[in-house]
């Protein structure tokens, strides 16, 4: 029997378009990318979490001469906010990345798969939705409502 997977997913031709906690988040990544340590790939990604209780930190890409021993903006963020606030639950993930050298065709740069499996892990764990958006350097914004959307028949560990 065939099925169907259907993700539903917002669009902003930019971010005037934006709430208040999104453009600032937005402004908070875009901050971020701009320490993202990537002298290999010259690819710069910013990541602005939103916390609970409406504090926000942020981080960024960090790469390694020896190549895969670096990390994604996402995951670097992420990892460093879950070990300093175990408990606290994460609202909204804004992800903004681009060429260093970016130009107005650069699309709006989704998570890594590696990352979308990081993601789900915390998103399982507080057992509430994380909103995700992820953008261009040219103000173009995608928002899924969860991490799940990107990532259908993820693995977690209901399975183990
Ligand atoms: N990268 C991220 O930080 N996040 C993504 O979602 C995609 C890729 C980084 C990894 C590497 O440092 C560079 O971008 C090029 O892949």
């Amino acid at each position: 029997m065939k099925k169907d997977v259907q993700i539903s997913y917002e669009h902003f031709k930019n971010s005037s378009e934006l709430n208040d906690i999104e453009k600032t988040l937005f402004a908070r990544a875009i901050q971020a990318r701009e320490n993202a340590y990537a002298p290999y790939s010259n690819f710069l990604v910013g990541c602005a979490v939103l916390l609970e209780n409406g504090e926000i930190y942020s981080g960024n890409n960090q790469e390694n001469a020896a190549y895969p021993s670096g990390l994604c903006a996402e995951r670097t963020t992420l990892f460093w906010v879950a070990a300093n606030f175990p408990d606290m639950k994460v609202k909204k993930i804004f992800v903004v990345g681009g060429p260093k050298e970016f130009h107005e065709k650069n699309p709006p740069i989704p998570p890594c798969g590696a990352c979308r499996q990081s993601l789900i892990e915390y998103e399982t764990k507080q057992k509430e939705n994380i909103d995700l958006y992820f953008s261009s350097m040219n103000d173009e914004v995608v928002k899924v409502h969860s991490i799940k959307d990107l990532l259908p028949f993820y693995f977690d560990s209901t399975f183990l």
